[in-house]
């Protein structure tokens, strides 16, 4: 009978990544927690409406990338495809929002059916990051900041850039778009047709376009700088004044507009060249209008979210990735002899009580050629057990090929303690 395989897009990480995944997370989640952060849990599956209302009907993850079904009861259901519009849900739902200023973040999967390649996956991971009830450009600054601080800590600050933009209030960009709008039928001719089809419903996003034609139309083509209103713009330049006194770089992309409906104003990508087409590992921007578009009261609100995905193989490429990380276990513990296997697991107990955070493995197979299986593990430090003629147990302790022997029980604490690095 054929082999069942997990679904294209959808990946098993296995015991040999999940460190990686484990340094990368407990990093930001240590780095947010700094920051006074909470974390947030929503659901996986949220009503369908909820995505369509929040991310725009005509937008490529809308229109083409939902996992959509129906459950039991005929109601329309979608495995969530990002997590802002789940996180304003909960939030409002649960009445965080009213007269507060939230910070809240989560993690986990997101599904869209995007044609796989490295970097995009069907199912894939994100860390988001959003904040309710905050209005001034210091919250936006913050949250690049905090990014910032991340690849730092990561080591990996120099293989990534900032992207910036300012969308503007949505009478500006409405005006833009317009403006846009004239300027491209005159060039209809030359678009591309996935740009000729935006033209109508989402024309903001033909700024995106790869196509080498359509991209030498945009050149000349209006930019959005220009319609900025004038909070907007102000709150653009306040954002930079401290980004510029914060000495973090960033590149102005008048270009940039993303591919959700809900953004105002900043918007901004961390944009890496090290993973080919699949550049962008972390991105976001302020959505002051969604919280009411939702049903609640107008909050203004920032955000981003990061691929966890792609920050994993960015750490790979980089080969930024602490040294040992790898190994899962500090000791591996083994009989030299039958017989006595009842009593190591009571000893690996024991050491695990007096030397908390030691990580013992415990070898529970067959015995034989068991010295170099056991060093064959890899571990730091192996400890063979065995009884000596009075029943008692004696064991010996190898570190860097630098055996002790014949350590009693009551040694075996002070022998570990003085080899084992933490
Ligand atoms: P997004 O740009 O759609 O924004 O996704 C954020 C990040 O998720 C991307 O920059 C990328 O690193 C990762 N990502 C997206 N799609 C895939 C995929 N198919 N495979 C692997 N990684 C992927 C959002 O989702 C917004 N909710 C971000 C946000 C939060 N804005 C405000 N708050």
């Amino acid at each position: 009978m054929a082999k069942i395989k997990a679904i294209r897009g959808m990946n098993d990480i296995l015991p040999d990544a999940t460190p990686v995944w484990q340094y990368l997370e407990n990093t930001v989640q240590q780095l947010l927690s700094g920051y006074g952060y909470s974390e947030v849990r929503m659901p996986i599956v949220e009503q369908t409406d909820l995505f369509k209302r929040s991310i725009g009907e005509v937008t490529d993850i809308v229109e083409k990338e939902m996992y959509t079904f129906e459950d039991r009861n005929g109601e329309s259901l979608t495995l969530r495809p990002e997590g802002t519009a789940s996180c304003v849900r909960a939030a409002e739902e649960h009445g965080l929002l009213f007269n507060q200023t939230q910070r809240f973040w989560y993690q986990g999967p997101m599904f869209r059916y995007e044609k796989p390649q490295k970097g995009r996956y069907r199912q894939f991971h994100q860390i988001g990051v959003e904040t309710f009830g905050m209005a001034s450009a210091d919250v936006d600054a913050e949250l690049i900041l905090l990014s910032a601080r991340l690849w730092q800590r990561l080591g990996i600050r120099d293989a990534v850039t900032l992207q910036l933009n300012s969308l503007g209030s949505n009478e500006a960009r409405a005006e833009y778009r317009q403006a846009l709008v004239d300027y491209l039928t005159l060039h209809k001719d030359q678009l591309d047709e996935d740009s000729l089809r935006r033209l109508d419903s989402n024309p903001l996003r033909i700024l995106d376009s790869k196509d080498p034609q359509t991209q030498t139309v945009l050149e000349s083509a209006p930019l959005l700088s220009d319609y900025l209103d004038q909070e907007s713009a102000e709150h653009f330049a306040e954002l930079r004044r401290i980004l510029d006194d914060a000495g973090v770089k960033y590149e102005l992309n008048p270009r940039l507009v993303r591919g959700l409906d809900y953004y105002c104003k900043t918007v901004f990508e961390w944009v890496t060249d090290k993973l080919g087409a699949q550049g962008t590992v972390c991105a976001g921007g302020r959505y002051d209008g969604l919280v009411k578009q939702l049903g609640g009261r107008p909050t203004p609100a920032v955000g981003f979210a990061m691929g966890v995905e792609r920050l994993v193989l960015l750490l790979e490429t980089l080969e930024a990735i602490p040294a040992d990380l790898r190994q899962p276990f500090d000791i591996y513990l083994a009989a030299e002899h039958k017989g006595i296997q009842h009593r190591l697991m009571l000893l690996a107990e024991q050491l695990r009580d007096q030397l908390p955070g030691l990580r013992v493995r415990v070898h529970c197979a067959g015995l034989k050629n068991i010295a170099s299986k056991a060093r064959q593990t890899g571990a730091p430090l192996v400890l063979l057990m065995k009884t000596d003629e009075a029943g008692e147990l004696v064991g010996t302790l190898w570190h860097n090929d630098q055996p002790q022997f014949d350590l009693g029980e009551a040694q075996l604490v002070s022998a570990i303690e003085s080899v084992w690095t933490r």
